[in-house]
């Protein structure tokens, strides 16, 4: 993850370039309507069905992109791409149904994927996301959120390289979350976490989306192939993300609580800003991080934003990697590339 950090007033006179183009990027407002002309590229956005993924399918929708939703029911995915059609008259939007947890349905998914797109993808979107869940096990063994979170999502990108390598300039979003900061990297314990909290779980999968971030662009540059693996995070929105599973477990003041605190910031459509930002902006380069460039992130236009330090830890990065790769079977092809070691174990 490139490390991005914040700047201050002045005129910019004699500031490094590096520094200057963080600061123009944070004080021009950037908007949708920044984006260009998207027709003919295909993007892919997991969990579209809902909350931030559909806002940011209408975007694509608009500026011309041919949309696939990605969620795991059926007829939801359908009504959700009727919905874009509804609002965008001539949108391209199609629905392919997967469970990100269900490692045959994520690799099912991206044989149907490559089939609608023709065989080449130009941007892939990992937004699905499950928060506050109580613990529980995915279908294949893994703890819920580090498996629909990190763990179908790397897998489901692995499957889709073939298609993205397709495409001229290949892009791969990571939609992760400012509470990152307070996420740790467990490769140790995937399965059964020794002191298990609903909220910790779900910051450590989101800095997990970062360290992903930061390895696919490691990987790339590894095998001098154009993918741009770029992270996102929508800052503090109206959706009912966390809240559902609160109050389906009876914790329903932390679940108002939270409602409350949700609907005070972004709306989805704002919200998606930065997803669409990292996906579409021309300017964009490989392990950028964008987020909403209001006060503590929570809300405002997206700007370039700054990970945690150990978002960027190449040491963390590697195992992660190295993980992911054994326990969702190895979807990427065994690549060098760690710098100053030997590469990827076999
Ligand atoms: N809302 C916030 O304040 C906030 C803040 C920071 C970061 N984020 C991040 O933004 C992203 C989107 O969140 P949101 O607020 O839009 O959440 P949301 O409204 O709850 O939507 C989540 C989406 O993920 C899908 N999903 C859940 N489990 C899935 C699975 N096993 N397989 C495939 N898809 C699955 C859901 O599909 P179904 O509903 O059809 O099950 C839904 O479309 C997440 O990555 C989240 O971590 C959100």
């Amino acid at each position: 993850m490139t490390g991005r950090a914040r700047t201050t007033g002045g005129d910019g006179a004699g500031i490094p370039g590096p520094w200057r183009r963080l600061r123009a990027s944070r004080a021009a407002s950037w908007t949708p309507a920044h984006l260009a002309d998207l027709t003919g590229r295909t993007v892919v956005v997991t969990g579209s069905s809902r909350g931030i993924g559909a806002a940011a399918a209408v975007h694509l929708a608009r500026h011309g992109a041919h949309v696939i939703i990605l969620c795991p029911s059926a007829s939801q995915g359908r009504a959700s791409a009727e919905a874009v059609r509804r609002r965008v008259t001539a949108a391209r939007v199609e629905s392919v149904t997967c469970d990100l947890a269900r490692p045959d349905q994520v690799r099912e998914a991206a044989g149907e994927i490559t089939r609608l797109v023709g065989g080449r993808l130009d941007v892939l979107i990992n937004n699905a996301g499950v928060a506050a869940l109580p613990y529980t096990r995915s279908p294949a063994g893994f703890e819920m959120h580090f498996a629909v979170n990190h763990l179908g999502h790397f897998a489901l990108t692995g499957h889709l390289l073939p298609a993205l390598l397709s495409a001229p300039r290949p892009r791969v979003v990571n939609v992760t979350s400012v509470l990152h900061w307070l996420g740790r990297c467990r490769t140790d314990r995937p399965h059964l976490p020794r002191r298990y909290h609903r909220w910790p779980a779900y910051f450590d999968s989101k800095l997990a989306n970062l360290l992903f971030t930061h390895g696919l662009t490691v990987w790339a540059q590894a095998r001098g192939v154009p993918l741009r693996a770029v992270a996102a995070h929508p800052g503090l929105v109206d959706t009912t993300l966390g809240s559902r599973a609160l109050y389906a477990d009876g914790r329903r003041l932390e679940a108002r609580l939270l409602r409350w605190g949700q609907s005070r910031w972004h709306s989805p459509s704002q919200a998606a800003w930065s997803l669409v930002r990292a996906a579409g902006d021309p300017h964009v380069a490989g392990g950028e991080f964008f987020g909403p460039g209001g006060r503590w992130e929570w809300s405002g236009a997206p700007v370039r934003v700054r990970a945690a330090r150990r978002a960027r830890d190449d040491r963390a990065a590697e195992r992660l990697w190295q993980l992911s790769q054994r326990l969702t079977g190895h979807p990427f092809p065994a690549s060098p590339g760690w710098p100053g070691r030997g590469g990827e174990p076999s």
